[in-house]
C-alpha cells in the first residue's frame, strides 16, 4: 500500500496574521514493508507531515496518494484511510480516556463495527505484539507506568490492523529502559511486515533501527535516504540543529586524527568493529 506525496504545502491559519507555513512543496513515496525515520528539529514540520498521511489534515495545496487514490477526493472514505495507516500521536497518555485497559485498546476496532468477538481477538492479537500482560486488561490505564501506557496506546491503534504504523515520538520522556523496550517492539512490529514511520528527535534511536531516513527542516525535506547515507553528513546535520548519534561523531573525532575508520557507521557494534580494526592494522591489537 503506497503512500505518494507530492507537493504537499500546509499553512496553519491561512489569511490570518499568525498564518504559519509548516510544511513546503514536500515530495516523496513510501513503499510497502519500509521502516523510516523521519527526523528534524523541534517545529520543523514532522507532526504536521504525518498527520497528512492519514488524512487529519488537509493539504493546502498538493496531494496525498494512498494505493494510488487521492486521499481527499470525492468518495474516499477517509475513516478507512485511518484504518489502513495508524497514528500514535505524541504523550498518546493525553489520550486514554476509557475506564480499563481493555476498552481503551478496544475502542478502534468496536468503532469500526467489528462485533464483540472479533474486538476480543483483536485487543488479544495486538497485547501480544506490543508485549502487554493480560492481567493489566481489567486495570485502569492511569496505574499504569509510562511505558505500559504507550504500549497501550500502540496496541489500541495496532486492533485496527492496519498496513502502516506511523509513531510520533514514542519514547519521548521515556527512562532509558522504557525507551529501549519500546523501540525493540516497534522493530518487532515491522518484522512482521508492516510499515514502520518513527517520527524522532533522537538520532541515535533512530540510526539504531531505521533503513531509510528523512530529514525536515523548516519544513522543508533536506534530505531523504539509507540511514548510512543520511547519517554520515554529520556537519549537515549540526547545521540544521540536530545532534548526530553519538557512534558517528565518536568516529568522525577519530578521523579527525587521523584514524582510518569509516564515517558511516550507525551502531555501537559496528563502532567496536572498526575501533578494533584500526587497532590491529596499528599493530597494538595484542592489548585487546
Ligand atoms: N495547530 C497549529 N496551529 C498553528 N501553528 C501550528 C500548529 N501546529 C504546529 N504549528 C506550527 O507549525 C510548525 C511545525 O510544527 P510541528 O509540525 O509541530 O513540528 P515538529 O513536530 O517537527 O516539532 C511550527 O512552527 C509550529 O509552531
Ligand atoms: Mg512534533
Amino acid at each position: 500500500m503506497p503512500i505518494e506525496v507530492r507537493n504537499l504545502t500546509h499553512t496553519y491559519m491561512q489569511g490570518t496574521i499568525s498564518e504559519v507555513t509548516a510544511i513546503f512543496d514536500i515530495n516523496f513515496r513510501i513503499d510497502d514493508g519500509e521502516f523510516i525515520g523521519l527526523i528534524g528539529a523541534t517545529g520543523s514540520g514532522k507532526s504536521t507531515l504525518i498527520q497528512h498521511l492519514n488524512g487529519l489534515l488537509k493539504p493546502s495545496s498538493g496531494t496525498v496518494l494512498v494505493d494510488g487514490v487521492d486521499i481527499w477526493s470525492k468518495g474516499v472514505s477517509l475513516k478507512k484511510v485511518r484504518q489502513k495507516i495508524g497514528l500514535v500521536f505524541q504523550y498518546p497518555e493525553q489520550q486514554v480516556f476509557e475506564e480499563t485497559v481493555y476498552d481503551d485498546i478496544a475502542f478502534g476496532p468496536k468503532n469500526l463495527g467489528y462485533s464483540q468477538k472479533e474486538v476480543e481477538g483483536q485487543v488479544e492479537e495486538a497485547c501480544e505484539l506490543v508485549g502487554l500482560d493480560r492481567e493489566l486488561l481489567s486495570r485502569s490505564p492511569f496505574e499504569l507506568s509510562g511505558g505500559q501506557v504507550r504500549r497501550v496506546a500502540i496496541a489500541g491503534i495496532l486492533a485496527i490492523k492496519p498496513k502502516v504504523l506511523i509513531l510520533d515520538e514514542p519514547t519521548a520522556g521515556l527512562d532509558p529502559r522504557g525507551r529501549r523496550e519500546i523501540l525493540d517492539n516497534i522493530k518487532n512490529l515491522h518484522e512482521t511486515g508492516i510499515s514502520v514511520i518513527l517520527v524522532s528527535h533522537n538520532m541515535d534511536d533512530v540510526a539504531r533501527l531505521c533503513e531509510r531516513i528523512m530529514v525536515l527542516d523548516k519544513g522543508k525535506l533536506v534530505a531523504d535516504g539509507p540511514a548510512r547515507e543520511v547519517f554520515s553528513q554529520g556537519r549537515f546535520l549540526e547545521s540544521i540543529d540536530l545532534k548526530p548519534p553519538d557512534v558517528t561523531v565518536l568516529m568522525e573525532k577519530l578521523r579527525d586524527r587521523g584514524w582510518a575508520v569509516r564515517n558511516d557507521v550507525l551502531t555501537v557494534e559496528e563502532a567496536c568493529a572498526e575501533i578494533v580494526k584500526e587497532l590491529q592494522r596499528r599493530g597494538v591489537a595484542g592489548a585487546i
